[in-house]
């Protein structure tokens, strides 16, 4: 009931939107709003904004795109600031064909129809709102009846400007219909939709000996001919080709590069001049956004034809590389589950995160730099902090390469995998290993990877299971403290009772008896030892965690676990290191006593509950980690 009601409810708020009036009226509308007559580039750029944009790590993110494109906030930056900004200023781009250009699976298409959907609904908002002569089939834009030798004073009255010609079709109209009284045209307003074909097309290249431009443009209706006489009457022609269509919202060009000639010339001078030619007609103006994608290789072939040196300074080309963040990648995976009919297997915890990390392997270049190999660029890429390099040796690594990230492994490659070990497991639970050893065995039969790679490759998926045994042993020996932060807060409480009274040559008490006793020297070694704190530079290191600790005090503000980073890792690892041996007694007994049993029944239940797991992933994981343990 509730979807119908929905569905009542956007039907009444589309009659609500509805608006009908003479042109006069649109003077008014146009003269509190002058928005309402911006061009289609400007709309786009205005969509994008009005989403909204927040700062992260000093980049700027644009939340248009951000719940469904991740990993990609430079190319998205880049394309919103050189092309839709500078085109809704009327600037120079605005005339070029957008040529997304990138590898594979890379989110091309979702970005394409990210705008196209963006479109839909912002024309059905006030700051989206578009308007047209009504019974136009390109929705022409109103203002084209305003006559050239008027124009410039109409800019100087409402500070817009026009460009364009009123259409024949609407030139006769207005002679025939209206008496050539431009005040009496009928306007109403449009909303963009791609199923009704009024502001969004799209337009796909079939084979080029049978493909039309009247695809494109519109053609003669044979239908009329006869009523009206003549092939050069406007209303004798169809203009429903998808530039005429498109005509105020966007056009998406599939396969640009594919497509013959004689289409291409089209869109040129579409771009260009803002009109094309159709039927026998003189030049048709629109206004609308064109954008096309294809692939580097496609395009490399494409600028080695001499013969398209003039297409070539027409077009724009953005790239959009893959993404090269592990956790992005992750939730690039989960989305993509989300929206297939998997989702209702259980995934194990870790298991695309492990995915993630054989594909953003494949897809970086060593670098140069001394001390880095590819699993330190990674979590450097990933926001992690690697021992040794900073901020700015990230970016040197990301200037290294101007084409990184344009090859590798896609996602849609991961997740078919993913969906064929689902198939073949039978059972609705699979986890990272399973996940590796599918995309072992895809390799064999990936049809576009050079020998060479898959060699490299298989590499990665043993790098990417490294990672993986580390990322289950500390899974499960979390598992096993019952709260890990309580234990790892009080561990460090006691460290820095004693590095007090040791600093400060005091004694400390014993809580129950009330005892004097000298501080906890074993204790402190065994915690800076994880860290590899010798014998000589303990006291330096206390002191300056003493000093940390004062800082603190001083602004009022509480030591926490989290306050000194070196700390936080001696403590952990001092849990860990604790844990090791009960861990691997408890999983790995085959005939584990009464009290390794409930144990172990305890920690398959706090993996299930607080982490995720269901209880075949646990049980799997904790014998994988007891195999781990012994080897
Ligand atoms: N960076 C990304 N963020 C979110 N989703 C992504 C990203 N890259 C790829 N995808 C997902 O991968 C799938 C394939 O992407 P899409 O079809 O947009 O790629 P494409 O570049 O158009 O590929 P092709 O060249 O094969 O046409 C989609 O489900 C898409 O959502
Ligand atoms: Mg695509």
């Amino acid at each position: 009931m509730s979807i119908l009601n929905k569905v009542k409810n956007y039907r009444e708020e589309e009659r609500r939107l509805r608006w009908e009036g003479t042109f006069a009226d649109y003077l008014e509308i146009i003269r509190d709003k002058p928005e309402v007559a911006q061009t289609a580039h400007s709309r786009v750029f205005n969509m994008i904004k009005d989403s909204g944009i927040e700062k992260k790590d000093g980049k700027k993110v644009y939340e248009f795109f951000s719940d469904e494109i991740f990993g990609l906030e430079e190319a998205i930056e880049r394309l919103v600031e050189e092309y839709f900004h500078p085109a809704a200023k009327r600037l120079d781009v605005r005339k070029r064909i957008l040529l997304l250009m990138g590898p594979v699976s890379g989110g091309k298409s979702t970005i394409v129809s990210l705008l196209k959907r963006g479109l839909e609904e912002f024309s059905r908002t006030d700051a989206g709102a578009v308007y047209a002569i009504k019974g136009c089939p390109m929705h022409e834009d109103p203002l084209h009846l305003i006559p050239q030798h008027l124009r410039e004073e109409f800019f100087e009255e409402f500070g817009i400007r026009i460009e364009g010609n009123l259409s024949p079709l609407n030139t006769m109209r207005l002679e025939q219909d209206y008496n050539g009284k431009i005040e009496d045209v009928i306007i109403e307003r449009i909303f963009f939709s791609e199923d009704k074909r009024v502001g969004i097309g799209t337009f796909s290249p079939s084979d080029p000996k049978s493909q039309d431009i009247a695809d494109l443009t519109g053609s003669i209706d044979f239908s009329t001919i006869a009523e009206f006489g003549s092939e050069s009457d406007p209303r004798a022609y169809r203009f429903d080709g998808e530039l005429n269509k498109a005509n105020r919202g966007m056009m998406e060009f599939q396969e640009i590069l594919k497509s013959d000639e004689k289409f291409l010339w089209h869109l040129l001078s579409l771009t260009q001049e803002g009109n094309f030619k159709a039927g026998r007609f003189a030049l048709i103006s629109a206004d609308e956004l064109i954008v096309a994608h294809t692939n580097e290789s496609e395009y490399r072939s494409f600028i080695a034809n001499k013969k398209n040196e003039a297409l070539h300074s027409r077009i724009i080309v953005m790239p959009i590389p893959y993404n090269l963040r592990v956790s992005e990648e992750e939730k690039i995976y989960e989305k993509m589950i989300k929206g297939s009919d998997m989702a209702h297997v259980h995934i194990a915890p870790r298991a695309l995160r492990v995915a993630a990390i054989f594909s953003i392997l494949t897809r970086l270049k060593e670098s140069k730099k001394q001390g880095i190999d590819l699993v330190k660029k990674m979590r450097l890429y990933d926001g992690e902090n690697v021992e040794g390099f900073n901020k700015i040796d990230l970016e040197e690594l990301q200037k290294e390469y101007s084409d990184e990230g344009m090859n590798g492994i896609d996602p849609r490659y991961v997740i078919n995998r993913i969906s064929s070990t689902i198939i073949r497991k039978e059972v609705p639970s699979i986890n990272a290993l399973d996940v590796l050893r599918s995309l072992k065995d895809g390799l064999e039969q990936h049809p576009s990877i050079s020998k060479e790679d898959k060699e490299k490759y298989i590499n990665y998926i043993a790098v990417a299971r490294k990672e993986y045994d580390e990322i289950a042993k500390k899974e499960v020996q979390k598992a096993f403290v019952y709260s890990y932060e309580e234990s790892a807060k009080s561990l460090m409480n006691n460290y820095l009772d004693n590095v007090e009274a040791f600093c400060n040559k005091n004694k400390l008490r014993d809580p129950l008896t009330g005892e004097e006793m000298n501080p906890d020297e074993k204790l402190m070694r065994s915690i800076e030892e994880q860290i590899g704190i010798s014998e000589n530079a303990k006291k330096a290191f206390r002191e300056e965690i003493l000093i940390r600790l004062s800082a603190f005090a001083r602004k009022g503000q509480r030591f926490d676990y989290n306050s000194h980073e070196r700390l936080r890792e001696a403590i952990q690892k001092k849990l860990f290191a604790d844990l090791k041996d009960v861990v691997k007694i408890t999983t790995s007994s085959q005939t584990p006593d009464e009290s390794q049993l409930k144990k172990v029944n305890e920690v398959i239940a706090r993996l299930i509950d607080e982490y995720g797991y269901n209880s075949t992933s646990a049980n799997e994981l904790l014998r994988y980690v007891g195999s781990l343990l012994n080897r």
